[in-house]
């Protein structure tokens, strides 16, 4: 579905990506893990068309897409979701979902697609007049994944979604994106939360220094004692807050 060829990203003389290939399948949770400062977020930008790459290929669906930009990849059914998406904290729960919809078209299109979705956010069906600002964080996660559901995304290109949670909360958001699957829409997972996101994925991808260092099934990612020290230690330690 999505497929990348030695994908470099340079940020003026920093090099953040330095060639990374990688490829998602149909209905498969990858997820790419790594610490603060590994590269990560700079390849979802490249890969959503708002930061150009200066090397590689990115393909998706066949098509090669590494020179669109944002709004043509989006229109394909590629759905990024940044670091610190901003939810529009005065509107309901309802108008923020339908916000998301726009690629859509159409209102009617746009209900059809809330009435679909509701029932698989209970706590967001049961707060649904409500301002987004009065949701807990947790909630509020789901509201911005819920939100970029209501696109219909092939896939969700989502970066650090469980940023500032407890860790409760963290674990509910990662299970909510998961279940995800079920649907049909494939995701990238970029996470410094390594063991969670570990936890939920179909396979794993760590990064460190701009380039993939191990991938392969998670639970041989989580019990490899090189990568647990120097890739994946920080996981479960990270403060709250980083970028
Ligand atoms: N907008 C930017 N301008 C300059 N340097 C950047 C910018 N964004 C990221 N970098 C640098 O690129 C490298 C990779 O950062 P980033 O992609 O944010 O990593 P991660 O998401 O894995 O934490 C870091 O050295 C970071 O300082
Ligand atoms: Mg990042």
């Amino acid at each position: 579905m999505l497929e990348l060829q030695n994908v470099q990203v340079q940020h003026g003389p920093t090099a953040a990506v330095r060639g990374v290939s990688l490829s998602v399948a149909a209905s498969e949770l990858l997820a790419l893990v790594g610490p603060n400062g590994a590269g990560k977020s700079s390849l979802a930008r490249a890969i959503a068309g708002t930061h150009r790459p200066v090397q590689g290929a990115i393909r998706f669906l066949g098509a090669e897409i590494t020179r669109l930009d944002a709004p043509a990849i989006s229109s394909l059914g590629l759905t990024y979701l940044a670091e610190g998406r901003p939810l529009a904290p005065t509107l309901s729960v309802r108008d923020n979902l339908l916000s998301g919809a726009h690629v859509l078209r159409s209102m009617a299109r746009a209900y059809d697609r809330l009435e679909e979705l509701l029932p698989l956010f209970p706590a967001l069906a049961e707060r649904v007049d409500s301002p987004a600002a009065t949701l807990s964080g947790g909630e509020r996660q789901w509201l911005v994944v819920a939100r970029a559901l209501m696109a219909r995304p092939k896939l969700l290109l989502i970066d650090e979604p469980t940023l500032g949670l407890a860790p409760r909360a963290a674990r509910e958001t990662l299970k909510v994106i998961a279940d995800l699957r079920k649907s049909g829409s494939a995701i990238l997972l970029i996470e410094q939360n390594a063991a969670l996101a570990l936890e939920v994925a179909d396979r794993g991808l760590v990064m460190g220094g701009g380039l993939i260092i191990a991938q392969g099934a998670p639970r041989e990612l989580i019990d490899d004692p090189s990568l647990t020290l120097s890739y994946l230690g920080g996981a479960t330690t990270r403060p709250a807050i980083t970028t």
